[in-house]
């Protein structure tokens, strides 16, 4: 039961505060621009009023035919292994996140963004832009057809390189709901070599970050299909990207 607030007009019901070691340790100096940004100073609990628990509404209107399909952005297909990426968005309790807006974007099959900034030596894609969008319907459910991305280096250390990953926004109901994470697939040998990934204490949380193989949703003779479910917030939640 959650500790509410009780205005003249309305009854606010905060959520639960995440759990420290199931989120990125915000200065983590192998993972070196942490080392910058991290707060200096000890942080502030806020309490959750209305602007907290509210948040921006969409409505199936504002999304396109094709914005959950990353296959069809452009004329022709674009290279490298189909996949399909669906799970359910889950909030504190367990419940279904229906009709929340989820957003994803991506490196091409050869690891290289559409971004004016990357300037990995890669091939880009004239028929991935690697960018998608999708409401959860009733059930809390997303899907998405995209092409698994390839691993990419950085200039973190030598030789490093971020294991395959699809970037994820998600809103969920409120602003206090929402995440920014990046979603992995399973048995990636660069997991152990990831500052990123391991910036995260709690071996459990780190887990959640990792879809796994899904034979249900896998198309025959068509796509590799992938589960990652999300929570937003709680015991269970899945953990920011660090
Ligand atoms: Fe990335």
């Amino acid at each position: 039961m959650r500790d509410t607030k009780t205005t003249p007009s309305v009854t606010i019901f905060p959520y639960r505060r995440h759990d420290p070691s199931s989120q990125p340790t915000s200065l983590y100096p192998e993972y070196r621009s942490t080392v910058q940004r991290a707060p200096r100073q000890p942080l502030i609990v806020l309490p959750h009023t209305l602007s907290e628990v509210t948040g921006p509404v969409y409505g199936h209107g504002e999304i396109s035919e094709t914005d959950n399909d990353l296959t069809r952005q452009h004329a022709g297909e674009p290279l490298g292994e189909r996949i399909i990426v669906s799970g359910r968005v889950l909030d504190d309790a367990g419940r279904a996140v229906p009709r929340t807006l989820v957003e994803v974007w991506q490196a091409n099959a050869a690891g290289r963004y559409f971004h004016r900034v990357d300037d990995h030596h890669a091939p880009l894609d004239p028929n991935f832009s690697g960018a998608g969008r999708a409401l959860t319907d009733a059930e809390g459910k997303y899907r998405f057809l995209t092409i698994r991305p390839g691993a990419y280096p950085w200039k973190n250390h030598d030789n490093a390189w971020r294991p395959a990953h699809i970037h994820f926004s998600v809103f969920g109901p409120a602003f206090a709901t929402r995440l920014v994470t990046q979603m992995y697939f399973p048995g990636d040998p660069l997991f152990a070599f990831d500052p990123i990934f391991q910036s995260i204490p709690e071996e459990k949380a780190r887990q959640r970050l990792v879809s796994r193989f899904d034979l249900e949703t896998t198309r025959p003779g068509w796509a590799l299909g992938f589960r990652f479910d999300i929570v937003l917030r709680g015991r269970d939640a899945t953990p920011f990207e660090g």
